[in-house]
């Protein structure tokens, strides 16, 4: 088994290699001048199961581009079947058409990365599990619950918590944690009742009193999360802390959620924390190495993912 990492994520491949006592493999990633990208092997891959690690965050084409060139070029070196792992799948979020003649971009990433000549994909809470089917190749959707809820667990009085889907899209992700606690769900509805007003957040379920806990799969520009902390504050809860697998966080939505009143915003390392994420006063990474190193270490022996679901 072969590991290699393009500039995505390095840190987190290399914490994946730790777990799994591997070295991290050799590979060039470098770009032209007129930004070609240019992937070099170092070392030899035929005959090998290799995984290569990149999530498709921001600056997501880019990052795109390097993971179908290097697929290509491990391809073309004869390994033996090879790996995509993308702890964060970018593009995720366009799974449907919105409206006539626009694309259904999810499907087309998923057709690049089969074609550039992978014969697996390993990643991590899609936005929608009906992702999986968009390829024809066996598709493993890890889920961050686990690591989130041992967490929640060891820094939480669980009696006075309260699990909340910040959308209704959210509640199936909601619901699963709330009953991996044992703890009662509540829901914030965003309403708006007629074009140009304003959006209305409704809370459904008491939540006066209580330590909130938010969970999403993605922050982006932490407009969601900020808007339910604030809802669940004014409805009287005690604390607002988010869970949230993938930090996206674009653009100035660290100082947004810095300025708000969330009392933590816990994210995983799927998307590597920039140097604003990893100063935020408020913001806490958790590591997702050795639950990818262990389902890599899984997928090379052949044997069961979804027991790691448990
Ligand atoms: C939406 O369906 C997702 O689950 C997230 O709620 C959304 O992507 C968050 O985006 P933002 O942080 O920009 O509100």
């Amino acid at each position: 088994m072969k590991v290699f990492a393009g500039n995505s994520n390095r840190l987190l491949a290399e914490a994946i290699c730790n777990y799994l006592n591997l070295p991290l493999g050799k590979a060039t990633v470098r770009r032209f001048a007129d930004q070609e990208i240019f992937v070099e092997i170092g070392e030899n891959v035929r005959g090998e199961d290799v995984f290569i690690v990149q999530s498709t965050s921001f600056p997501t084409n880019d990052h795109l581009m390097e993971l179908l060139i290097m697929i290509d070029a491990v391809r073309r070196s004869s390994a033996r079947r090879i790996t995509a792992v993308l702890p964060y799948f970018g593009y995720a979020r366009q799974d449907r058409k919105p409206g006539p003649r626009t694309p259904i971009s999810a499907k087309l990433v998923a057709n690049l990365i089969t074609e550039a000549g992978a014969d697996r994909v390993l990643t991590l809470d899609l936005h929608a599990g009906q992702i999986q089917g968009f390829f024809d190749i066996p598709t493993d959707n890890l889920y961050a619950i686990p690591i989130l809820a041992r967490d929640v667990k060891e820094n939480y009085n669980l009696k006075n918590v309260m699990v909340v889907s910040p959308d209704v899209g959210g509640v199936v992700r909601a619901r699963a944690l709330a009953k991996r606690l044992d703890c009662l769900l509540a829901i914030v509805d965003k309403r708006r009742d007629r074009p140009g007003e304003s959006e209305v957040m409704n809370v459904i379920g008491e939540v006066n009193g209580k330590d909130c806990l938010l969970i999403d799969d993605i922050v982006d520009s932490g407009g969601t999360l900020c808007n339910a902390a604030e809802a669940l504050l004014k409805n009287g809860a005690t604390s607002v802390t988010a869970y949230i697998t993938h930090g996206v966080l674009s653009g100035g939505a660290v100082a947004r959620v810095t300025s708000s009143m969330l009392k933590e915003l816990v994210i995983t390392d799927s998307i590597q924390p920039t140097t604003a994420v990893q100063s935020a006063h408020n913001v806490r990474v958790i590591s997702t190495a050795a639950l990818l190193g262990e389902a890599i270490s899984r997928t090379s022996q052949e044997e069961s993912v979804s027991s790691l679901f448990d």
